[in-house]
């Protein structure tokens, strides 16, 4: 059983954050990056395009894509304008069959550069929370965004952005088939649940993504600038853990 001390502990609301060693979770490419797609995969997706066709066919396509081929596809995409200002697009990285699958909002400057999500200060916030709840990136997790290209200036995702990018969400979800969603932020709650509503009101309701529990919790970008909602969001993760078990 977790006492207070340690729970405040880490969640930073005594002076220091047990910040896990930043190099270790990257001593290994990320998934994606280390398993090159086979040639016959790469073809095959360029053939199809899905970009170019109408949104079901689009739809219907990504939705019977293996990851190999999801993740040459969203390299590929230009479904929005997001794919010309981009330097990588931003798959996602992680245990391909999770327990926990984590949503966030978007690729930021760092992320767009490495290609991987959550490398920046938040990315270490949020590592370090979920090592609280003995989460690691590549161990039973899958970390993702809701979308896979960064906003120019790190602006809100557009809706017609969002949109084109859900098809890959929801197969990268029905690939993963996590036991939880943790949804962190507005963008990846209202995503998720459908729902055009406050991150409050959806940590308090939760819900459902094809039957899988959604928890929402504050986007640690979020408790950079409000410290003190940290322990707010430690509440979520404990709440995500109980489900879990
Ligand atoms: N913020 C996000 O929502 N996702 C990232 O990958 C990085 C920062």
């Amino acid at each position: 059983m977790t006492d207070r001390s340690t729970i405040l502990r880490e969640m930073g609301l005594t002076p220091i954050w047990s910040l896990r060693d930043a190099t270790t979770h990257r001593t290994e490419a990320p998934t994606e990056q280390r398993q090159a797609a086979p040639a016959s995969v790469t073809e095959s997706v360029a053939l199809i395009e899905p970009a170019t066709q109408p949104d079901a066919i689009r739809e219907a396509t990504i939705s019977a894509m293996s990851w190999e081929a999801l993740i040459v596809s969203i390299a590929q995409c230009t479904a929005c304008e997001l794919s010309k200002t981009r330097n990588k697009t931003v798959p996602g990285v992680g245990d391909r069959a999770p327990t926990w699958m984590v949503v966030g909002e978007a690729p930021g400057e760092n992320e767009d550069k490495q290609g991987e999500p959550f490398v920046g200060k938040a990315g270490q916030l949020l590592d370090a929370m979920l090592a609280a709840v003995g989460k690691k990136r590549a161990q039973g997790l899958f970390i993702t965004n809701v979308i896979k290209c960064r906003p120019p200036g790190n602006r809100n995702p557009e809706p017609d952005e969002i949109t084109a990018c859900a098809p890959y969400l929801k197969r990268q979800i029905a690939l993963a088939s996590p036991q939880i969603l943790l949804a962190a932020g507005k963008f990846a709650a209202q995503t998720l649940l459908n729902r055009d509503d406050t991150v409050g009101a959806m940590r308090a309701s939760g819900g459902h993504f094809v039957g899988i529990p959604v928890v929402v919790t504050y986007h640690p970008s979020y408790l950079l600038r409000s410290p003190l909602e940290k322990g707010k969001a430690w509440d979520d993760l404990l709440k995500a853990k109980a489900l879990v078990a």
